[in-house]
């Protein structure tokens, strides 16, 4: 069955150029109304234009679907859902794609390199995704999209500045994911790759490989209405899709880890610290404070009590 999308609200942010404009005209084609939201400044952050959010608008027109052009950035994520009330009354999804680069070896990136690059990712998405929360809530539904990069999972060279902005949306998401659970607001990261300006420098025979069109299949399922998953990280690209999750060893108890001798017995303990034999593959604080409280209990003698770690974490969640 096509995944439909009749009746729905989504917001792409970035949408005049490409990946966010594929996934403006993926969800338009199944029938959602579509907000393209796009500032058309130049890769680094500067400029203005609205013809990049026009053209898009126009491409969906003319193909019979349903769009409405917005050239806010996304530092200003009221107005940008404010569109999507306006002109349709509601907001389904929100696709955090909207990015700049800003590369520099890290000896050399200044206070604006760096706080330009987290403007436009980390508080971009922070804005749009909160401006759309209370609708969404109010809907007891809603999708979001973050997107990280593999410069953010693992490094890159030249990009510090990127690298942590986008592992930060991946922090941000894990959280909504937690808050939106029961209110059936899912939000999950894709890490996508593929020819676009901002991959422009890398070698054509090798970007030829990965088009843009290859990535919205992920993004318009994980928004579907059937789809359940929530706080996922996923890596996309060339018609390649995958799931990433965090791996921790074992660990090891350093006995009297206050002591004097304490980082010695680190030294000593090194090979078991980082073995990957027996690793598991924690996926909340609960698993966290479990291994701790784990270890704690095993050192005092104690059984290990499963609970203990739950009523740890809930004793000190106590945002409201
Ligand atoms: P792109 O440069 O082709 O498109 C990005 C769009 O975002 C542009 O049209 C730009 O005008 C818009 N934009 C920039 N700042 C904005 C702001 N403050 N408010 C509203 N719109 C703004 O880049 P691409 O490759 O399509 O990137 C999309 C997203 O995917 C970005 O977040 C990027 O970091 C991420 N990404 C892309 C990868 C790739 O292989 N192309 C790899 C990993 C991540």
């Amino acid at each position: 069955m096509e995944l439909r999308y009749d009746g729905r609200v989504v917001v792409v942010t970035g949408a005049g150029r490409g990946l966010g404009r594929e996934y403006a005209l993926q969800f338009a084609s199944r029938g959602a109304s579509v907000v393209v939201n796009d500032l058309g400044g130049d890769m680094k952050g500067s400029g203005k234009s609205a013809s990049y959010a026009d053209d898009v608008v126009n491409e969906i027109r003319r193909a019979g679907g349903t769009a409405v052009a917005n050239y806010d950035s996304v530092t200003e994520g009221e107005k940008i859902i404010d569109t999507a009330i306006k002109n349709f009354g509601r907001v389904d999804v929100v696709i955090n794609n909207a990015g700049i680069l800003r590369d520099r070896k890290f000896e050399n990136i200044t206070d604006n390199d760096w706080d330009t690059i987290h403007r436009v990712h980390v508080f971009g998405s922070f804005k749009v995704s909160k401006a759309a929360w209370s609708f969404m809530k109010k809907q007891r539904y809603g999708r979001i999209i973050m997107v990280t990069s593999a410069a953010g999972v693992y490094g890159n060279f030249g990009q510090a500045n990127y690298s942590a902005a986008k592992l930060a949306v991946v922090g941000l998401c894990n959280t909504l994911a937690i808050e939106g659970g029961s209110l059936n607001i899912h939000s999950n990261t894709i890490c996508p790759f593929a020819a676009s300006r901002l991959t422009a420098k890398l070698p054509s025979e090798v970007m030829g490989k990965f088009k843009v069109e290859d990535i919205p299949p992920l993004v318009v399922y994980l928004c579907h209405e059937s789809c359940q998953e929530n706080g996922g990280l996923f890596e996309v690209g060339g018609g390649w899709i995958s799931k990433l999750r965090w791996q921790r060893t074992n660990g090891v108890v350093i006995p009297n880890a206050s002591a004097k001798t304490a980082p010695e017995s680190v030294q000593q303990n090194w090979d078991k610290i980082t073995d990957w034999q027996d690793a598991t593959n924690p996926a909340s604080t609960s698993a966290f404070f479990r291994s701790l409280t784990r270890y704690i209990a095993e050192e005092l003698g104690e059984e290990d009590d499963k609970n203990n770690s739950i009523n740890v974490v809930s004793k000190y969640s106590v945002g409201k």
